[in-house]
């Protein structure tokens, strides 16, 4: 009986850990750092203001996770139309595009 109390102990706060966790976004952001390398040449270093000299870049750092997850999502299925944005979100996964959002997202509240 007492084992039984005890593995239903576990299984719930199982539960909840697995809860917590997808409350936030499912993106990793460690991976999502690596994979945002080649962004970075475009949108500037993260946290900081593009620096670009040649044309305007949208700062992306600290964006809402939801927000670049559509707008990625809507370069690679082209119904956002940019040439070399739609060339950039062609090349990633949905698995690729979540990591990348949420490091970017992940880069909020620094002084920028
Ligand atoms: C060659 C330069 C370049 C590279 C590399 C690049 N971008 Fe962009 N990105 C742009 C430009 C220019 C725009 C603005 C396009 C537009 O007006 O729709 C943009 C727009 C965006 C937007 C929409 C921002 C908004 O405010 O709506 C997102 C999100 C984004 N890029 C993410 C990425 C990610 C993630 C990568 C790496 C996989 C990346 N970009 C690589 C130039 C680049």
């Amino acid at each position: 009986m007492r084992n039984l109390i005890f593995s239903a102990m576990l299984l719930t706060s199982a539960t909840l850990l697995t809860t917590a966790q997808n409350a936030h976004a499912s993106g990793d952001v460690e991976s999502g750092k690596v994979k945002a390398y080649t962004c970075t040449g475009c949108h500037g270093i993260p946290g900081y203001k593009n620096v670009y000299p040649t044309y305007k870049v949208p700062k992306i750092g600290g964006q809402n996770y939801e927000y670049l997850v559509i707008a990625l999502k809507a370069y690679k299925a082209g119904e956002r139309d940019h040439p070399t944005m739609g060339l950039q979100a062609e090349a990633l996964s949905d698995q690729d595009i979540e990591d990348i959002s949420a490091y970017f997202a992940s880069l909020g509240g620094e002084s920028s």
